[in-house]
């Protein structure tokens, strides 16, 4: 018998996974035995998940007699999860229909699904730049090649995209933008830019995944209307939304919007990834909105994590006032932190930061090529005011400790 052993050989596409910055943090931090003020990850404020709620709807619909409720679900979605999502949507500008929808396992499933039906090895795929990690992740899961399109405060760069494209040499087969208070820099895409998009997408014959987790999160300014609204249901945007920023991450319950001729795709996509969405999960969601929370819910959000995200200006004014700019979000969850010195470099900031008790996301982590050495992503909802009052001057002790390593 030979006794040597050959290694497996993994896929080609194994070069293509690139993990998350954002998600390892939370194992990171949970490995830590210190006080950390945490600014790193996206979640809700712990306060902010409606556990009384979902523990009562729990009684009932996940009660002694609901072995059904631990059962398979419909790949497209439990059918009252679904009703009540056209419910919730009617009458707003994303209002659809039973064949436009699939419930999905969180947005990151959307993302994925996204870019299995559109995204073949070698495809140009624009994103943001700085963008969310997991999902230019995504794409470049599948192979995608990777335009990075610049940010202002009016969020993608649209006008200075065709030349962008024409210097790549090829059209993109999608455009993977997050239009309200962006993650990881908390600004909103202008209405003149969407529709730039759209017609850019029209020409180019590319898809938008339009993917808008925190649109309904907008505390200050006015409410514009989404890809998903501005397109009327055209095949080029795919639209991915979620519970959870707005209930719970750990529900891992979205849906996507998309065109009818992808039904079919979409379930069988998702039958080969996950046979379905969690149904306890989705019954949950349902008995929330069938109760009616959602509006009191939302509006009892916006209040706090607008009240947040001025604390959190408030506290860089006093402590960070002097060497670095930040952004003014209108809604979600995060800003995003340029240091004036650009020399100073967050990924050391991170690990001091970490020592003096305050976690945060370093600017590279945003960005495929690795940009953004000098800024970094604050979240400002999960945080109280004043633990961020905390958080924030330690960051600055953080700060003057590794100018001094540099000087
Ligand atoms: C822009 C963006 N898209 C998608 C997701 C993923 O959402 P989910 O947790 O529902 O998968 C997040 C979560 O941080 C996000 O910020």
């Amino acid at each position: 018998m030979n006794s040597t052993t050959t290694t497996p050989r993994l896929a080609a596409r194994a070069d293509g996974l690139v993990g998350s910055v954002i998600d390892s943090s939370t194992s990171l931090l949970q490995k830590q035995k210190h006080d950390i003020v945490r600014f790193a990850m996206g979640s809700p404020a712990a306060e902010a998940v409606p556990t009384k709620l979902f523990s009562e709807i729990g009684a009932v619909v996940l009660g002694p007699d609901s072995a059904h409720a631990f059962d398979y679900a419909a790949t497209e979605g439990d059918p009252g999860l679904r009703a009540q999502v056209l419910q919730m949507l009617s009458g707003t500008g994303e209002a659809t229909t039973p064949e436009r929808l699939t419930i999905t396992s969180g947005g990151m499933q959307g993302i994925d699904l996204a870019c299995k039906l559109y995204v073949d090895p070698g495809d140009l795929v624009v994103v943001e730049s700085p963008t969310y990690t997991n999902g230019s992740a995504t794409v470049m899961s599948y192979g995608g090649a990777v335009l990075e399109a610049p940010v202002d405060a009016d969020g993608m760069v649209v006008e200075a995209l065709a030349d962008q494209v024409e210097r790549a040499g090829r059209t993109p087969k999608a455009i993977y933008t997050i239009p309200n208070f962006q993650n990881p820099s908390g600004v909103t895409m202008s209405l003149t830019r969407r529709q730039q998009l759209l017609e850019l997408a029209r020409r180019w014959g590319s898809v938008i995944i339009d993917d808008d987790p925190y649109g309904l999160l907008r505390f200050q300014g006015e409410e514009l209307p989404s890809l998903r609204e501005l397109g009327q249901g055209e095949s080029t945007v795919f639209s991915v939304r979620t519970f959870s920023k707005v209930l719970a991450p750990g529900l891992r319950v979205g849906w996507v919007d998309a065109t009818p001729e992808l039904a079919h795709l979409l379930i069988n996509a998702k039958q080969a990834m996950d046979t379905c969405t969690n149904l306890p999960g989705q019954r949950l969601v349902e008995g929330f909105l069938a109760g009616g929370h959602l509006l009191e819910h939302v509006a009892g959000l916006r209040t706090e994590y607008h009240r947040r995200k001025v604390a959190m200006q408030a506290a860089l004014v006093e402590h960070f006032g002097d060497v670095a700019t930040w952004t003014d979000p209108d809604g979600g969850f995060f800003l995003w932190v340029t240091l004036n010195d650009e020399a100073a470099d967050a990924q050391r900031l991170f690990e001091v930061g970490l020592a003096e008790g305050v976690a945060f996301i370093p600017g590279p982590a945003f960005s495929p090529g690795g940009s953004f050495g000098n800024a970094f992503r604050l979240c400002f909802a999960s945080t109280t005011p004043e633990r961020t009052a905390v958080g924030v001057a330690r960051l600055r002790t953080a700060y003057d400790r590794v100018i001094n390593e540099i000087r």
